[in-house]
């Protein structure tokens, strides 16, 4: 009994400092930030005003990119006034989860997913300011086809190399998809487009109820799904997020695989799926149902955080109004900088509107 244990008491601390959540923390930062959905922000010392801002693109799900914009994290999602049309596309071609990142010559490049015709667009600053004019480039080619699928993420790695992965859930075999880029459109010329996450584990599996997914190989209907990818290197490790299951119900969580720096990332073999997945996932104490689909940036600690949807209501909102919310919180990480799991922050601020009943009223 003694000896049983003790050599119970030694395997613990390994498997408790495994599971055991890094705190729900946003220390100075009110949530949820606000109404919305597929936050991508970066965090941007402006220059020319002396000012470090967040800023978030949004769309409208038709033509139009927004870009909001404000030194306050409590504030850019919230306040309309921090909201800027930045690009209106000729048509409408279904404008989903912007992605926003800056290139070496200081322009800045977003990645928009054209759901209509399910494909990415890339649009790209005339200037080093984001608010300034932009310019689209037409769509992601690799090997001179546009590339299929959604929710596109540029990952740019400290080196310089840059890398395309997007989501071919729903109109191809559900994965997270990779390439290596030669510039803001275009695939490097006779590399691999390859499949570097497939769903695998029972959290990720969760079929799509009422679906209709038609794809070689798979005629017909529910399926399982894999999107949203996201990324952040902390120092040899390059932690790539990504969201599974149905976005509108509370079985929608957060992933992470990573890699090391200077593997071959279009190899799917040099990708390992975290051992703290699911590292966000609904939490009935804190009143989050659904947290996924979000970006990784530099918090007003200056260190690693992480800003995601998510709904204070268990039934999600399947059938019923857009009921998600921003959230935004502190993320940890071990000493091989692989993101820990932590629990999410409970978003209580008020949200005005009809729609949002399970929040407090204001
Ligand atoms: C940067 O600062 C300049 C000067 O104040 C301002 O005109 C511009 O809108 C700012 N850009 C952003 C993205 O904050
Ligand atoms: C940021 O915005 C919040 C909400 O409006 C406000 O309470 C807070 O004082 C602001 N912080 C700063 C530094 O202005
Ligand atoms: C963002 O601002 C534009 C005006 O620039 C407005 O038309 C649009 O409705 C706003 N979007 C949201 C989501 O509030
Ligand atoms: C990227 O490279 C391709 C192939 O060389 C070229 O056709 C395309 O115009 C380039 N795109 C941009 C935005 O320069
Ligand atoms: C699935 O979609 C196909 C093509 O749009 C359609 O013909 C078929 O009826 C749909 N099946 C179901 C079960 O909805
Ligand atoms: C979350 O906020 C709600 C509403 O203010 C409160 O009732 C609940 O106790 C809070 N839960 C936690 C875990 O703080
Ligand atoms: C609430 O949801 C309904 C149904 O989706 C929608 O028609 C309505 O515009 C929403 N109201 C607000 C204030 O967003
Ligand atoms: C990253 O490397 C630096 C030294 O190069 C070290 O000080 C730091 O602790 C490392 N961070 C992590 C998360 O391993
Ligand atoms: C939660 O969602 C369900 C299903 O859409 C709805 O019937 C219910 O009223 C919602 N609860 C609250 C408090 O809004």
């Amino acid at each position: 009994m003694k000896m049983l244990l003790s050599s119970l008491l030694a395997a613990l601390p390994l498997a408790s400092a495994l599971h055991k959540p890094y705190p729900a923390e946003a220390p100075g930062v009110l949530n949820p930030l606000g109404l919305g959905q597929d936050p991508a922000p970066v965090k941007w010392h402006n220059t020319s005003s002396g000012q470090d801002v967040y800023l978030f693109p949004d769309i409208n799900f038709g033509k139009l990119v927004y870009l909001r914009v404000s030194s306050n994290l409590s504030e850019v999602q919230y306040d309309e006034s921090n909201n800027h049309t930045i690009y209106t596309f000729a048509d409408n071609i279904a404008t989903e989860a912007p992605d926003l990142s800056q290139l070496a010559d200081g322009k800045w490049v977003m990645y928009i997913s054209a759901v209509s015709i399910n494909t990415i667009f890339v649009i790209q600053s005339d200037t080093t300011d984001p608010l300034g004019s932009w310019t689209t480039y037409g769509n992601v080619r690799h090997n001179g086809q546009d590339i299929v699928g959604y929710d596109a993420h540029g990952l740019n790695l400290p080196n310089g190399d840059r890398y395309l992965v997007w989501s071919t859930s729903f109109h191809a075999p559900p994965s997270i998809s990779i390439i290596k880029l030669q510039n803001i459109t275009d695939a490097v010329p006779g590399t691999p487009l390859s499949a570097i996450v497939t769903p695998t584990e029972y959290y990720e599996m969760n079929e799509i109820p009422n679906g209709n997914y038609t794809y070689p190989g798979h005629p017909c209907c529910n399926a399982p799904v894999v999107e949203a990818p996201s990324s952040w290197v902390i120092n040899n490790t390059i932690n790539l997020g990504y969201a599974s299951n149905w976005y509108a119900d509370a079985t929608y969580n957060t992933l992470i695989t990573t890699a090391t720096l200077g593997s071959d990332l279009l190899d799917p073999s040099s990708w390992t799926k975290s051992p703290y997945n699911p590292i966000l996932h609904s939490n009935f104490f804190s009143y989050t149902y659904g947290p996924g689909s979000g970006g990784f940036f530099t918090g007003p600690d200056n260190d690693v955080w992480f800003a995601y949807g998510a709904t204070n209501n268990a039934s999600g909102f399947t059938g019923g109004p857009n009921i998600r919310t921003v959230r935004a919180q502190k993320m940890g990480y071990d000493h091989q900088g692989r993101i820990l799991m932590t629990t999410p922050v409970n978003a209580t601020r008020p949200i005005p509107g009809s729609n949002y009943t399970d929040y407090p009223s204001s």
